[in-house]
């Protein structure tokens, strides 16, 4: 099982937007934008779930998920996916976290759901040697 390390949490702190796709069940991506992004664990991720459709129906049918996130800001640039597996709730401790994070930014917006990330891998995305290898071959 992947970990989510110090320098994976550093990006995710600082980044303003993660693209995160799924697949139908005939292999077709879907690939869109979300902001609200909470980590759980060092292996699990929350995403608010406010709008996303073909996300969520996906998921249903085929659950394999990767997330991409990055830092623009800093030189050389860094990146990382993560892929795994998702599933949501409706109801319950995760999705009241998801609506709180939601609500202390824009009140007027409430998630259908939370969507739950299990971390299987994480690859680098960071331009360089490193670039495509799983994280646990370059710590
Ligand atoms: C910069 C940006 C950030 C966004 N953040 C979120 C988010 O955190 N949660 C959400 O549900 N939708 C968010 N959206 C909206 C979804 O990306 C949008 O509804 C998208 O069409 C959902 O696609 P889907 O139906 O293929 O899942 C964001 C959009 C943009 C442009």
């Amino acid at each position: 099982m992947a970990k989510l390390t110090l320098d994976v949490k550093d990006v995710m702190g600082k980044t303003r937007g993660y693209a995160v796709a799924t697949c139908d069940k005939n292999g077709i991506p879907n690939v869109v934008p979300t902001h609200f992004v909470k980590i759980l664990s060092d292996d699990e991720i929350m995403l608010a779930d406010i709008f996303l459709k073909k996300t969520f129906e996906n998921i249903q049918k085929n659950p394999v998920m990767a997330v991409s996130v990055w830092d623009w800001d800093v030189k050389p640039r860094k990146g990382f996916q993560l892929k795994g597996t998702a599933r949501v709730e409706t109801s319950g401790k995760i999705y009241d976290m998801a609506v709180e994070m939601v609500k202390a930014e824009k009140p007027d917006l409430t998630p259908k759901s939370a969507v739950i990330l299990k971390i299987t891998d994480i690859f680098v995305t960071s331009p360089g040697p490193n670039a495509g290898k799983n994280i646990e071959e370059v710590e």
